[in-house]
């Protein structure tokens, strides 16, 4: 077994689709098992950058298979879109596969996830408006439809017929939206069937077989483990399960096939949307990171809120994924800091807690207590061993390792595939 997962474990945006187009190289099949476009992941290649949203990051390589398995959130609008992009950058998508029982985000979704953050007012998630969380209350609440049933026109128009009514009276009835327009809704994604049709399959089925034949799999988060709709900070999060156990039932796999865990974290902390973020520098420092790490979302182009890196999140991260190894991104843009803090406990009232509280109330009432450690201003960007770093720079990822209790196995100098750093082969 060839089994490697790869998780955000902070906020989303840690550099996942580096990660992912890095170990794809080696990788004969690449699934994504949960989320949908809200995800952003990029990829730089020479001069050329790639920003993935619903295809796999292992799209890149001509012979990989890239999975968008059972439980994500299949938006076909945005799907199309994205082999078009890909296409016109002479990227070959033939080697996708689409789950037949992923769920189908429909206009609805989206427009309800507006009309639901308006609504919200100030209490709004920040969402990214992609329609994942009505598109996944459809799907608990058992009245989604499933790409099996786009496939199946009779089906379809019968079920989906059903569905429209009743969100255009809940569109105009509770949120005094318009009506969307059925019949429009029904053709168009009709002609969407027509043209995904050969990409969908049983994925539960090519993946087992790929693993029982000891080919080499990777599992491709989405998003980060404090955005989990149950171990994140809710209700700031997201709809799924961004962690890896999201992958025994996104996937549709045992947990017994997967070996290893990859949890990707920036060398500090970022967040895009609303909700409370201990170690924030909303302030200079901040400012510094945003522009050094061009901190703007690759979705929605939303400046990312900063801060220094958070001890007590990513060892929370590492413990609900069990991470066996870390790979610390964005080092570079810390260069020049004169002195560097890592959060290594958060203060809560006269106690000192290492545990990442479910309260959001006391999360917002932390302080958190830090550990100064002196910077680099070495240029980082071209170093290609751990030893070529400056002994400051080890001296700060020496602290992460310590503190998160995994082993840093690589670390990321520069957005382009050379500037990888791999102390430790992640596929063995
Ligand atoms: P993802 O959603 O986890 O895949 O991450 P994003 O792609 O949304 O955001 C990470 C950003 O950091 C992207 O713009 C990457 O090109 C960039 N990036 C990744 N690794 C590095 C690195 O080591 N240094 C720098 N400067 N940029 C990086
Ligand atoms: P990648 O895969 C960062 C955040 C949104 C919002 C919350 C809910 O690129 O790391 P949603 O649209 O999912 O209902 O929004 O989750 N969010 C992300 N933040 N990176 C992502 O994906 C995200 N996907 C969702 O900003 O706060
Ligand atoms: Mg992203």
């Amino acid at each position: 077994m060839a089994t490697v997962v790869v998780v955000g474990a902070q906020w989303g945006d840690e550099g996942k689709g580096k990660v992912i187009d890095y170990l794809a190289a080696e990788s004969d099949v690449v699934v994504r098992g949960q989320g949908g476009n809200n995800a952003g992941h990029t990829v730089v290649v020479g001069d050329t950058k790639y920003a993935l949203r619903l295809i796999p990051s292992g799209i890149l390589y001509k012979d990989t298979v890239n999975i968008i398995g059972n439980g994500v959130v299949f938006d076909p609008e945005g799907f199309l879109k994205e082999i078009d992009t890909l296409q016109g950058q002479g990227v070959s998508t033939d080697n996708i596969k689409i789950s037949d029982r992923a769920h189908v985000i429909f206009p609805y979704h989206k427009y309800m996830d507006v009309l639901a953050e308006t609504a919200r007012g100030g209490e709004m998630i920040g969402t990214t408006k992609n329609g994942i969380g009505p598109c996944y209350m459809d799907k608990v609440e058992r009245s989604g439809i499933r790409i099996c049933d786009l496939m199946d026109k009779e089906i379809f128009v019968e079920k989906v017929s059903k569905q429209i009514d009743r969100k255009n009276e809940i569109i105009e009835k509770i949120y005094g939206g318009e009506k969307l327009n059925k019949e429009e809704i029904i053709t168009t994604y009709l002609e969407y069937a027509q043209k995904i049709r050969k990409y969908v399959d049983d994925t539960t089925v090519v993946l087992y077989d790929a693993i029982k034949d000891g080919k080499k799999v990777l599992f491709e988060g989405a998003q980060g483990a404090l955005l989990d709709i149950d171990l994140g900070t809710y209700p700031y999060v997201t709809s799924s399960h961004p962690i890896s156990g999201g992958f025994t039932v996104g996937a549709g796999v045992g947990p017994n096939m997967i070996e290893e865990v990859v949890g990707v974290v920036k060398a500090y902390t970022t967040r895009v949307g609303k909700g409370p973020f201990v170690t924030e520098q909303d302030n200079e420092v901040g400012d510094k990171i945003r522009v050094a790490g061009n901190e703007f979302g690759t979705v929605t182009g939303r400046p990312r809120r900063c801060g220094w890196f958070d001890g007590v999140m990513v060892k929370y991260a590492s413990r609900i994924n069990g991470v066996t190894a870390l790979s610390i991104m964005l080092l570079d843009v810390l260069t020049g800091l004169d002195k560097l803090y890592i959060c290594t406990g958060y203060k809560l009232g006269d106690k000192i807690i290492q545990h990442f509280p479910a309260s959001l109330k006391d999360l917002g009432k932390c302080e958190p207590v830090y550990e100064e450690l002196d910077g680099w201003k070495e240029d980082i960007t071209e170093c290609t061993t751990y030893e070529e770093l400056p002994q400051n720079a080890k001296v700060y990822l020496q602290k992460i390792e310590e503190l998160v209790g995994a082993p840093i196995k690589m670390v990321s100098v520069g957005p382009k595939r050379s500037q990888t750093i791999v102390r430790e082969k992640i596929f063995k």
